[in-house]
């Protein structure tokens, strides 16, 4: 169905964003990557020189940043007040402070509306860690993906140029950490979502097993 809403959440790194991309890709879907938006507020923050860690600092501009996503699977941007940042919100520095950020129920609650405004016109692939729990539990489809947290790291520092994965194992487990123990729309599976382990998978058989799943739909 070209309404069709896929709810995809897990932990980082766990290959979500690959998977994501290309279903919506072989399927005729638009995709959207929530956490680039976390990660844009996150830039916005720093680039204005307010303190991360400060929870009320953050609250009181949440309202500020202008965050857009491009939804092409091919080619997804994110802007922040018109400024391209999909580049600048992968940097470690950016990293390192999403999650904090993310625990602000102000800025989740700006980044609620905007996803709700985005997913409302169907057809869409969501990717993100509270997609099928809080922002659209109606989805047709969701998916909790997750992998071995040193099966993450390995892949993850092969993509970032051979980073040492020790290392990117310690930031994801804290990211996860902090993602899964927040007070407002944790980190969890989504009543009626299916589990995938993608640590025997490749990113190919990932991708086929969601088609088959959305292929079996009722
Ligand atoms: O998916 P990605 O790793 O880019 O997400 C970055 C961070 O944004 C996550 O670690 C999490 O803190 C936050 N996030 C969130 N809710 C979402 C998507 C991302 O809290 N739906």
């Amino acid at each position: 169905s070209p309404d069709l809403v896929v709810a995809v959440d897990g932990t980082s790194g766990s290959g979500k964003s690959s998977t994501s991309r290309q279903v919506a890709h072989r399927l005729g879907l638009r995709y959207l990557d929530t956490g680039a938006q976390f990660r844009a507020i996150t830039w916005w923050m720093l680039h204005h020189g307010v303190d991360v860690h400060d929870a009320d600092a953050v609250a009181a501009r949440a309202a500020e940043p202008v965050v857009v996503s491009g939804t092409d699977p091919l080619e997804p941007t994110i802007t922040v007040d018109g400024e391209d940042v999909a580049t600048a919100v992968r940097t470690p520095e950016v990293t390192g402070a999403v999650s904090p950020v993310s625990t602000v129920p102000e800025v989740r609650a700006r980044l609620l509306a905007l996803q709700r405004e985005v997913i409302g016109a169907g057809g869409i692939v969501v990717e993100g860690r509270d997609i099928g729990s809080v922002v659209w539990p109606q989805a047709d489809l969701k998916l909790y993906v997750t992998a071995d947290p040193s099966a993450r790291a390995t892949r993850r520092s092969a993509e970032e140029g051979g980073s040492d994965a020790t290392a990117t194992e310690q930031v994801l487990r804290e990211r996860d950490r902090i993602d899964s123990g927040r007070a407002t729309a944790p980190l969890r599976r989504a009543d009626g979502a299916v589990e995938l382990d993608t640590t025997p998978h490749t990113l190919d058989e990932v991708v086929d097993l969601v088609l088959g799943l959305v292929r079996d739909l009722p």
